[in-house]
């Protein structure tokens, strides 16, 4: 099939997929004040609207609709409307807005299929453009909230590798795992007026440290340096599988003190009171919460990031405390029984930060995680994470399939939401 016939055919595919689970869309554009591309436009098209008017021939008092219904309606009644769509893409890919010429070329296409292959047009000049490599480094800046102001300080890893490195995987076409299996120059810079990346690899400390892709970057790992390092954790866990902890819950929920647990491994199997009586946290506490819920994953990835200091460089011994009296240094004991091994999730174990990174590039979520936060880039959505933007998987799942079949390509992801119905209708 030509390039063309298979657009064509995605974006049928997502139209079809949208009226199917109308709902679900509608459920996501709820209360999103941001969200001004998606069905709920708090216009007259918009039922929840005072002002709402149903489309002529539809929906009388008469016979009332379902939501269903009423999604379906709002979503069949959108209209192309190319010359916005370019103001908005041209925004978002190139942080400008389009030029004169741009604009009279989609005004001048004779027809809605003239003015679709003008606009898409645009849209691959847009992304080759040299811009759109500085757009790409502001939006992971964002997601890792590692903007920086003025220079590297003296001592302190550079904070703009990590968005740098993810902004060349992507503009280059390289593979999305690579920010977690690279192995090496994942450091790179970016030099805006000769508009390219130099490759580097990162600063180190005394420690020679194994190059993990991002996992290692001397800069997030000083950003999110905290007790007992869970907030790196958190950092991997919420930026790149796109939710927060508890990562997994078990099919069989089981009552447990004062709640349920709900973790995926043995509850007995990180460390507590119950098989470690000098416990310096009791992880299996059940009193108030249930620890375990969240941290039977949390503490089988944290011992791997203890020897990173606050300026991020791996040491020999490790740097981050217990929050107890005294704040000793926390040791593995302190997270886990010996017999116990690491895991990204029950049924992926690893053993180090480079197999960690290897199981996280090849979770199926990750993958979609990438692709969502990508959605509501576009779609003017608020953090997948942080706002609640969280997004019903059939809206994305042609992107996510996508995105796997290509080689992890986040670029056409990218390209491919910017021409999809989705963005181009209003
Ligand atoms: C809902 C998930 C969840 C539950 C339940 C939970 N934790 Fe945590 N815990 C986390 C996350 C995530 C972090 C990292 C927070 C950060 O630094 O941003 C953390 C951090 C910690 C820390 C380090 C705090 C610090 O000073 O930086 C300790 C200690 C801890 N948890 C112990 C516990 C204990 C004990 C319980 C039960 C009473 C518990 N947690 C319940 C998710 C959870």
């Amino acid at each position: 099939m030509s390039k063309k016939g298979r657009q064509t055919m995605r974006l049928r595919n997502s139209a079809s997929t949208l009226a199917a689970f109308g709902l679900a869309v509608a459920l996501s554009g709820c209360g999103s004040s941001e969200d001004l591309n998606t069905v709920n436009k708090g216009g007259t098209g918009d039922p929840s609207n005072p002002g709402y008017t149903p489309p002529a021939g539809t929906g009388t008092a008469t016979t009332p609709q379902t939501p269903e219904e009423q999604v379906r309606q709002i979503l069949d009644s959108r209209k192309a409307d190319y010359g916005e769509a370019l103001r908005t893409a041209s925004l978002k890919l190139r942080d400008a807005l389009p030029s004169m010429v741009e604009i009279k070329t989609i005004e001048a296409a004779t027809d809605d299929a003239a003015k679709k292959v003008a606009y898409e047009k645009l849209v691959d000049d847009m992304i080759a453009s040299p811009e759109f490599t500085l757009v790409m480094v502001k939006f992971w800046k964002d997601t890792f909230r590692t903007g920086q102001v003025g220079a590297v300080q003296m001592g302190a890893a550079n904070r703009d590798t990590a968005a740098t490195f993810a902004a060349q995987v992507v503009v280059e076409s390289r593979n999305y795992s690579e920010l977690f299996t690279q192995t090496a120059n994942t450091c790179p810079t970016y030099d805006p007026v000769a508009k390219t990346f130099t490759p580097a690899t990162c600063a180190a400390g005394p420690v020679a440290t194994p190059t993990a892709g991002l996992l290692t970057d001397p800069g997030l790992m000083s950003q999110y340096f905290a007790n007992m390092a869970f907030r790196r954790v958190r950092f991997i866990q919420e930026t790149f599988a796109c939710s927060k902890f508890p990562a997994e819950y078990s099919a069989t929920p089981k009552p447990l003190g004062n709640g349920t647990f709900t973790g995926a491994f043995p509850y007995e199997s990180i460390t507590g009171k119950v098989n470690t009586p000098t416990a310096k946290i009791d992880f299996q506490d059940t009193s108030a919460v249930i620890c375990a819920n969240c941290h039977v994953n949390l503490n089988r990835m944290a011992p791997m990031f203890t020897n990173f200091d606050d300026k991020g460089f791996l040491q020999a011994a490790s740097q981050v405390e217990v929050p107890i009296p005294g704040n000793p240094k926390a040791a593995r004991i302190d997270y886990l029984p010996a017999a116990e091994g690491y895991a990204w999730r029950a049924g992926k174990p690893v053993t180090d930060i480079p197999t960690l990174g290897a199981a996280i590039a090849a979770d199926p979520e990750v993958g979609r995680c990438a692709v969502n936060r990508v959605w509501n880039y576009a779609m003017s959505r608020g953090d997948i994470v942080n706002d609640l933007a969280t997004i019903p998987n059939a809206v994305t799942d042609g992107f996510t399939k996508d995105f796997a079949a290509n080689g992890g390509k986040l670029k056409e992801t990218i390209r491919g939401i910017f021409k999809s119905e989705d963005f181009v209708k209003f």
